[in-house]
């Protein structure tokens, strides 16, 4: 099953979640093709995982800090959102490894934490244009799927999503074409079969983020190695989001 996922970022009030909600749930259909993930701002997770209560939607969060609980002013754990109800959390973001210094070894931290938790981690990684530009594409992929993904047992990858995000694509209206995001998805999941196995490797879901959109979710869903998508900019409003978990329709 595809899954399509959500990102809110910064964005959106109390009372903008509320009537996003209050267009998006009625609008629901009541079969899906794919699972639909939203991770919104912690304050608003109470009242969307109240709003989400006995609907096919699951509400999780854009990132947690590898320590269970402690003095790190400002820091969200894993325990606080899992006890809430939330199912999954966002890990290693481009926009917190470039904007908040996140390093390899932090992300790796916060991948166990959320293992241990039970918390389902969906991986970020993806290269920049210099780095694409450069042809180091695959060595940067690499590197960050063995940092973050080091001393993970065949079981652990087996509850990982991955999300392949190239930074050049995200906000920028540019997207990877299907065949792009395609040829990095298969780079990503034979590395995974080299260190994992084939069996754990061929069933890890790999989202593409990245300007993904209503017009253009549906062809890179026909790709055979993407198996969703992690949205940022088109997930903000109902009737887009809406669209994009119908794109088959
Ligand atoms: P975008 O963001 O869809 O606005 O490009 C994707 C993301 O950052 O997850």
């Amino acid at each position: 099953m595809k899954i399509i996922a959500g990102n809110w970022k910064m964005h959106k009030t109390f009372a903008e979640a509320k009537e996003f909600m209050n267009v998006f749930l009625p609008n629901l259909p009541s079969s899906l093709e794919c699972r639909v993930l939203i991770a919104p701002s912690f304050p608003l997770l109470g009242s969307m995982l109240d709003r989400a209560q006995n609907r096919p939607i699951e509400i999780g969060v854009q990132n947690i800090h590898d320590h269970e609980q402690g003095a790190f002013t400002g820091e969200v754990s894993a325990s606080l959102v899992k006890g809430m109800g939330a199912k999954f959390t966002l890990i290693g973001h481009s926009e917190r490894r470039q904007l908040f210094h996140e390093t390899g070894s932090f992300i790796q931290k916060k991948i166990k934490r959320a293992l241990m938790t039970g918390l389902q981690p969906i991986l970020c990684i993806g290269e920049t244009l210099q780095e694409r530009e450069s042809g180091n594409m695959q060595k940067v992929l690499k590197m960050q799927l063995f940092e973050a993904l080091d001393g993970c047992s065949q079981d652990e990858i087996a509850q990982i999503i991955l999300a392949y995000e190239p930074v050049w694509a995200i906000g920028t209206g540019k997207q990877a074409t299907p065949e792009t995001a395609e040829e990095a998805h298969l780079f990503c999941r034979s590395q995974i079969a080299i260190k994992w196995g084939e069996a754990v490797s061929s069933t890890l879901p790999i989202l593409y983020g990245g300007s993904v959109n209503a017009a253009n979710v549906k062809a890179l869903m026909q790709q055979k190695n993407i198996d969703g998508a992690l949205v940022g900019g088109a997930s903000l409003s109902p009737e887009s989001f809406l669209s994009i978990i119908q794109y088959n329709y």
